[in-house]
C-alpha cells in the first residue's frame, strides 16, 4: 500500500512542488488566481480550469508557460473528464487538486424563502457535485502515483452562520463533510484530501455579498482586525499541497484571522 511520502533530509520546512502539476479549479479570479500564482512561483505547473475561458487564458498569461489554461465546466462530467485528459496529455501528471470553483462572488444575498429554486439548484450542482466531479476525476492519475493532494475550498460563514445566501451555506457546509468522507475513501491510495475555510476575503472582483462597510465589520469582528487577503490564504494551500505534510487527511482549517473559532 503506498505510504505518504516523507521529507528528504536537507529539504526545505515546505516545498516539494517543484514540477508538480496543480490543477485549480476557478482559477480564472479571486483566491484561485492567487493559487495558481503561488503554485507556480514554488516550480509547479498550474493548469487554469474555468467556465470563463478568456479568464484562464489571462491568467495562464500572466503566469507564463508554466501554465496552462482549460476552460472547464465543473459540473458537467465530460468537462471535467476532459480536463484530466488534457491535462495528463499535455503535462504527464496531475499531482494536487485545488477545488475553488464556485458560484460565489455573483451570488445575490436574500431571506432563504426568496431564493428561487433553480438558483439554489444551481449553487448546489457548481459547488457540491462540481467538487465531487473535479475530484473523482483526477482520482484515477493520483491512485495510479500513489500520490495526491486535493484541497477544496469551503468557507468561514458555516462557522458563523452567516444569513442571507443558505444555498451558499448549504453547499460550503456539504464540502467540510466531502472532505472527511474522501479523505477515508483515498487516504489508502496516498491520496490526502483537506479542506480551507477563508472568512471574508477581498479580491479584485466587487460582488454583492459583502461591501467595503461590510469588510469594515468583518475585520472588527476577527482576533487581526484587517481585511483578509488571498495572501493571507497561500500558506496555508502550499502547506497543505505539500509532500511534507501528508499524514494530515480530512480536516478543515479555518483561516479567517480569527473571526470564527471552530
Ligand atoms: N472570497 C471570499 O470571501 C471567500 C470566502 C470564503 C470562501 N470562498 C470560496 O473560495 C473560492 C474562491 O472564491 P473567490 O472569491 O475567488 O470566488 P469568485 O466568485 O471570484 O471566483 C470563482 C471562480 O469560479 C469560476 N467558476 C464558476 N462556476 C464554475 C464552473 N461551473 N466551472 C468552473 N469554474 C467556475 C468563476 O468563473 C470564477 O473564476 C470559492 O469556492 C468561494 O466559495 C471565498
Amino acid at each position: 500500500m503506498p505510504v505518504a511520502s516523507v521529507p528528504e533530509p536537507g529539504s526545505p520546512p515546505i516545498g516539494g512542488l517543484e514540477g508538480r502539476v496543480a490543477i485549480v479549479t476557478g482559477g480564472g479570479q479571486g483566491i484561485g488566481r492567487a493559487a495558481a500564482h503561488a503554485f507556480a512561483a514554488c516550480g509547479a505547473l498550474p493548469v487554469i480550469a474555468d467556465v470563463n475561458a478568456d479568464k484562464a487564458a489571462a491568467v495562464a498569461a500572466e503566469i507564463g508557460p508554466a501554465a496552462l489554461a482549460l476552460p472547464t465546466d465543473v459540473a458537467d462530467p465530460a468537462s471535467v473528464e476532459a480536463m484530466t485528459e488534457t491535462a495528463l496529455r499535455d503535462r504527464g501528471r496531475i499531482d494536487i487538486l485545488f477545488n475553488s470553483a464556485a458560484i460565489f462572488s455573483t451570488l445575490k444575498m436574500r431571506p432563504f424563502w426568496e431564493i428561487p429554486l433553480d438558483e439554489w439548484r444551481r449553487v448546489l450542482d457548481i459547488n457540491v457535485t462540481g467538487t465531487m466531479l473535479a475530484t473523482r476525476a483526477v482520482v484515477p492519475a493520483m491512485r495510479a502515483a500513489g500520490w495526491g493532494r486535493v484541497i477544496n475550498v469551503s468557507s468561514a460563514a458555516v462557522n458563523r452562520g452567516r444569513e442571507r445566501y443558505l444555498h451558499y451555506i448549504a453547499s460550503k457546509s456539504a464540502v467540510i463533510g466531502m472532505t472527511r468522507s474522501m479523505a477515508r475513501e483515498l487516504g489508502g491510495f496516498g491520496i490526502a484530501v483537506n479542506c480551507i475555510l477563508p472568512g471574508a476575503t477581498m479580491t479584485e472582483i466587487p460582488r454583492e455579498t459583502t461591501t467595503a462597510e461590510g469588510f469594515k465589520a468583518f475585520a472588527q469582528s476577527q482576533c487581526f482586525k484587517r481585511t483578509e487577503t488571498p495572501d493571507d490564504l497561500i500558506g496555508c494551500i502550499l502547506f497543505l499541497a505539500s509532500p511534507q505534510t501528508g499524514f494530515l487527511t480530512g480536516q478543515s482549517l479555518t483561516v479567517d484571522g480569527g473571526g470564527s473559532h471552530l
